[in-house]
């Protein structure tokens, strides 16, 4: 059992003792792309693949930080919390504790083994895992868990945004914290209202497509893309009265679009004013059980990813458009930043096998690497495992 095994390492690596342990899941979004920055809503859920994570108080205020995927141990003072390239994967619960401290949070010493299996970089938010683990742990050790799960959401996302330095939405840390099993969040990113969906797939299953394809240069091109944005925001405000693009229904788009002369600017507007029409779409067929149409707005939604907001590239249009020449896949898109990562598709249960060696088999083709697939359940959010300490 992996939680046996780790519980060992963690014994070797700091001695005996009470270990709490903790899981984080990590994130699909069945729609709702580059949304989450414009206002907008969006449709994702946690899925069971995410980070373990095993941890014990310490006397003292040393945060003691192991990782079994990556070989660096970091190890920070709480009195001394900061941004240190060197530490890399160590300042995303260093990002977590520096804003739990600030809004002065219990908080204390701690042993933390992590393992997740989630890919990184495979745009399935292995940081937001990462944070959000942080985070309850602290809130569970230190805090009687007596802080609102939203609160812990908000945090990591600011510990994103100003301490990590990506831009991000809230979407990703929303979906990690809140999630719930076999719902979809339909979260509006403006004021944060939410709703839970059942998601009924019938014979289908949700299907996670790994390109292989890190995204090194997503960072930059997620925040060039949020200046785009900003930018037709700007020239449209001198028209309409409007906080964000998502206040612009398609009609109002429509009437409005001539009055951005920058071609780049109109097609990336474009793209998140029916983007955000698709996610109302697709709830409405969610809730109605109407998978076929469900499908129809994925392989529209990676379109518009591909064509107007120019987020996909040779790797996901090609593992899509695998997807979407096999029978028995109703839909499949790209999913996240973009660049590289992976895409999901909804296909028919039976057919898995075959569909998995019809995307394999073109993709190497094409691009000449091998591809990976997860079968996605949709589970619960950011929990302790067990109540009490593991003896
Ligand atoms: C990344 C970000 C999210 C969201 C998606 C695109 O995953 O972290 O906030 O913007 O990209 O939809």
């Amino acid at each position: 059992m992996l939680l046996d095994r780790l519980k060992d390492k963690f014994v070797e690596l700091y001695g005996d003792g009470d270990i709490f342990t903790f899981f984080s899941p990590s994130r699909i979004n069945l729609i709702g792309e580059h949304i989450d920055y414009n206002g907008g809503r969006v449709l994702p859920a946690a899925i069971n693949i995410g980070t373990y994570g095993l941890v014990r108080k310490r006397a003292d205020d040393l945060i003691n930080l192991t990782s079994e995927n990556i070989d660096l141990k970091v190890t920070v003072s709480l009195e001394d919390v900061k941004y240190d390239r060197a530490h890399g994967w160590g300042n995303y619960p260093k990002g977590v504790l520096y804003f739990m401290k600030e809004r002065e949070y219990n908080i204390g010493g701690m042993d933390i083994l992590v393992k997740g299996n989630i890919p990184n970089g495979a745009g399935l938010s292995s940081s937001a895992s990462l944070e959000l683990l942080i985070a309850e742990m602290a809130n569970i050790l230190f805090n009687n868990g007596e802080i609102p799960m939203l609160e812990l959401v908000k945090l990591c996302q600011r510990a994103e945004n100003e301490f990590i330095g990506v831009r991000c939405g809230i979407m990703d840390q929303f979906a990690i914290g809140m999630g719930k099993k076999n719902k979809v969040i339909l979260l509006d990113t403006n004021t944060l209202e939410y709703e839970y969906i059942e998601i009924s797939l019938g014979d289908n299953a949700l299907v996670v497509m790994d390109t292989n394809k890190r995204r090194e240069l997503s960072d930059s091109k997620y925040n060039e893309r949020r200046a785009e944005c900003e930018e037709g925001l700007k020239i449209l405000q001198e028209f309409r009265n409007i906080n964000s693009l998502c206040d612009l229904s398609i009609e109002e788009y429509n009437s409005l679009k001539s009055h951005i002369s920058d071609d780049k600017i109109r097609k990336r507007v474009k793209h998140v004013v029916y983007e955000n029409n698709r996610v109302n779409l697709t709830s409405t067929a969610l809730r109605i059980g109407d998978i076929e149409s469900l499908g129809k707005f994925l392989i529209e939604s990676h379109n518009s990813l591909k064509d107007l907001y120019e987020v996909t590239g040779i790797e996901l249009d090609s593992i899509v458009n695998a997807a979407n020449s096999f029978d028995f896949c109703l839909g499949a898109r790209m999913m996240g930043a973009g660049f590289g990562g992976c895409a999901i598709a909804i296909v028919e249960r039976e057919k898995l096998e075959e569909f998995m060696s019809h995307v394999e088999r073109i993709y190497k083709k094409e691009i000449g690497k091998q591809c990976k697939f997860y079968i996605a359940e949709i589970s619960d959010g950011t929990r302790q495992l067990n109540n009490c300490a593991l003896d």
